[in-house]
């Protein structure tokens, strides 16, 4: 079946991975990659698939409705996965009005426009989606809990069929309240809210789904994993927040991507998933990780490097722990995740070290030179 689809942040770390998966796997798909290449957004992250003949890249900003209004009406747009957002928690700490502007009036302004667009049609809402892309982080935090005097991490089978280490009892499920502590968490928490008062307002198809922290190819090196393996790699400091004890539910950034489709064909209209691959690490943890496994690939002598771990002032209100429950997406649409973390951490750390010059790219900011030149 031919369709329509936009796919906002293509660009970023997890959207890119989303464009690929789409534009490979669905041949009689129009995917339009709309992305502002704001200093997350890197086309770098896409060379691979740029020229295949059901891909388009327009350089737009989500806030600009008047754009967003005739890009769906002249691409006669029936699909829209919406990843584009300003994503990192220390700037938001520093300047919470992009995150407002971006996470909160951008969504507002995709939905007006798809409902603008989609009302005008004969059949309406018929055949399309709004499928919204979120954070774990909208949830609040979890504390560490130490039942019956095990010392955290413990087995526990209490939230899947699967066993999984964990560092508390409770978990986030899609009815848990939202609590979002950082601007950044309260912005998407906000734009959560607009995509369901859209469903419930105006009767828009929507999905909202809520992910746990993502790691893989293609990051911004302002995150902990890929800052840390640059770091290791030209030993300079890193620079662990606090005491390193915050807990952290990784997923291998493929593994959101294929979730991202099959919730996209499958998922249940106005339904929320919450994904995650019950895979809790702390900070302090997955760095030792993170170093043993980069001074293994360099030739180093493993464990070399933990002298660069440089404790530093905490981030201001830094959630203790985030944990996902994940059951049902896995049991409803029967995905889950492929990767052991350790085959992931691995993938990983071989990519950024075969990909010296990405990160450079990115580092320096030179990408963001070479498009102002080519858009303005
Ligand atoms: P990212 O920062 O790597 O990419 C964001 C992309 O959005 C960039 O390409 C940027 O240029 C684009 N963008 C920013 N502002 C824009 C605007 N006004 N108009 C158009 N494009 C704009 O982010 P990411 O880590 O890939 O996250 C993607 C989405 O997934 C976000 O909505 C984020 O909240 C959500 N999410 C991320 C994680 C994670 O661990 N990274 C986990 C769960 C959910
Ligand atoms: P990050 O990758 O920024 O993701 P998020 O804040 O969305 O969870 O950070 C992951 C964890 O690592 C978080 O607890 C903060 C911590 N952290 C550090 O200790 N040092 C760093 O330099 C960074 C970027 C993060």
């Amino acid at each position: 079946m031919q369709r329509n689809i936009i796919i906002t942040g293509g660009a970023g770390f997890i959207g890119s991975h989303v464009v690929r998966l789409f534009v490979n796997k669905y041949a009689d798909y129009n995917i339009i990659n709309v992305d502002k290449l704001t200093y997350a957004g890197n086309l770098e992250n896409l060379t691979d698939i740029e020229d295949m003949p059901n891909y388009k890249f327009v350089r737009a900003d989500i806030c600009d409705f008047d754009a967003m209004l005739h890009l769906m009406q002249d691409e006669k747009v029936d699909g829209i996965i919406h990843l584009a957002a300003e994503s990192h928690v220390d700037r938001s700490i520093k300047d919470p009005f992009t995150f407002a502007r971006t996470n909160v009036l951008g969504t507002l302004s995709l939905l007006q426009a798809a409902k603008l667009y989609w009302e005008s049609l004969t059949e309406k809402y018929e055949g399309k989606r709004f499928y919204h892309i979120s954070t774990d982080e909208v949830y609040g935090a979890l504390q560490m809990t130490n039942p019956e005097g095990i010392e955290p991490p413990f087995t526990t089978t209490a939230s899947s069929s699967q066993h999984h280490l964990a560092y508390g009892t409770d978990f986030f499920y899609e009815d848990t309240k939202y609590m979002p502590h950082s601007p950044y968490s309260a912005s998407k928490a906000s734009s959560d809210h607009f995509v369901r008062a859209f469903h419930d307002t105006y009767g828009m198809p929507t999905i909202v789904t809520n992910c746990s922290n993502n790691y893989g190819p293609y990051q911004s090196p302002e995150k902990l994993i890929p800052l840390f393996i640059n770091n290791i790699r030209h030993r300079k400091p890193l620079p662990v927040y606090g005491k390193g004890e915050n807990v952290r539910d990784w997923l291998y950034v493929e593994d959101h991507a294929r979730a991202i489709d099959i919730i996209f064909h499958k998922g249940t209209i106005a339904e929320t998933y919450n994904i995650g691959g019950f895979n809790e690490w702390k900070n302090i943890d997955i760095i030792q990780v993170v170093i043993n496994t980069v001074d293994r690939i360099l030739g180093r002598k493993e464990g070399e490097d933990l002298n660069l771990i440089t404790y530093v002032t905490d981030r201001l209100g830094h959630d203790a722990r985030y944990a996902i429950d994940s059951t049902k997406l896995q049991k409803e649409l029967g995905w889950e995740p492929s990767l052991q973390f350790e085959e992931g951490i691995e993938k990983t750390v071989r990519w950024y070290l075969d990909h010296q010059e990405w990160l450079d790219n990115v580092t320096s900011g030179d990408y963001l030179k070479y498009y102002e030149k080519m858009y303005g």
